[in-house]
């Protein structure tokens, strides 16, 4: 008999077809398809509600939100980020001709070391993009200092974190920016989509700006702006996702291949298993979704990837 049927530990969540047919209906009678149109509109203020954050922007992919982050708050130089991670996060730092400087993580949490921050520090050194890996939360307090120390940007890479809370607020409330990624392979998807949490109006409108192309109205442009703008679509299944996400978090918290996965962990990579997050955090267990083929202990080696494959923490 074959063993190579896959057996999925995720597949990306969808609401039943049914479902999203009145949200299509609607963007069909309107012909609005884009440029921050009213599901867009709503999706970013229940979107603020459910994470307890005050200004958001959406996006296109959580990688050109990354990229904008980067443009909003001008930074240049050298920037210290962490070598666990997907390729998106230091891609996004070369995309703005940005020198990424690695400095290597904590075994135990997978998240950039703190301790080892400072001498990497450099004068052309201008922010910090750590990554709350695998949604579980970085040393924000420790960075923060850090940061504030030497007067650097801190940029979260929060693609894994949605809907993370960290001593009873949000997570994404930590740093200058916090960046999702709504991939349709992360524990909330929109198919594809991505956001940027900002901490004052004033940076959301710099940002939104950005993702239009730089446009402030239709006949002026302040700055070399991208095209990041979410569609209506993705945002319409954004707000039928959200009504359900709580279901299918738990659902994905008790899947039985979660647990097979887990414990298959394999010594030889312990080093590379996360530690169990501390119960007041609410992660999003976003990392496990990779299928298993064969058999449970060749899925635990590939979970447990090196440090140099994209897999280690892709979520694709
Ligand atoms: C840590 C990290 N950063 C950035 C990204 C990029 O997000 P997106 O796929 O939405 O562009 C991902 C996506 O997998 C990710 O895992």
């Amino acid at each position: 008999m074959s063993n190579d049927k896959e057996i999925f530990i995720t597949q990306p969540d969808l609401p039943p077809l049914d479902d999203f047919i009145p949200y299509l209906q609607k963007i069909w009678d309107s012909r609005v398809l884009t440029n921050g149109g009213p599901f867009h509109q709503q999706f970013e203020q229940l979107l603020c509600e459910y994470l307890g954050v005050e200004h958001i922007s959406l996006f296109t992919n959580g990688t050109i939100a990354l990229v904008t982050a980067l443009q909003a708050l001008r930074v240049t130089g050298e920037v210290i980020t962490t070598p666990y991670s997907f390729v998106a996060t230091a891609h996004s730092l070369l995309w703005n001709g940005i020198k990424p400087v690695f400095v290597d993580i904590d075994p135990h949490t997978l998240n950039l070391d703190p301790a080892r921050i400072e001498a990497a520090i450099t004068p052309q050194t201008t922010a910090i993009m750590p990554v709350h890996c695998y949604g579980h939360p970085c040393d924000v307090a420790a960075i923060q200092k850090i940061a504030d120390n030497y007067n650097l940007r801190v940029i979260y890479d929060a693609a894994h974190a949605f809907g993370v809370r960290y001593r009873d607020e949000s997570l994404l409330r930590h740093g200058d920016l916090s960046v999702l990624s709504l991939h349709a392979t992360k524990v909330f998807n929109t198919f594809e989509g991505g956001a940027i949490i900002s901490p004052d109006a004033k940076t959301k409108l710099r940002i939104d700006r950005l993702k239009n192309f730089g446009f402030v109205d239709e006949t002026t442009v302040v700055a070399p702006g991208i095209n990041g703008k979410m569609s209506e679509l993705n945002a319409a299944l954004g707000i039928l996702q959200l009504e359900r996400f709580g279901d299918a978090r738990r659902a994905r918290r008790s899947t039985p291949t979660t647990a097979a996965c887990s414990t298959a962990w394999p010594a030889s990579a312990a080093w590379a298993r996360p530690a169990s997050p501390p119960p007041t955090i609410l992660t999003s267990r976003s990392w496990w979704k990779k299928a298993i083929r064969k058999h449970a202990t060749r899925c635990s080696s590939d979970c447990a990837t090196t440090r140099s494959s994209r897999a280690a923490t892709s979520s694709r």
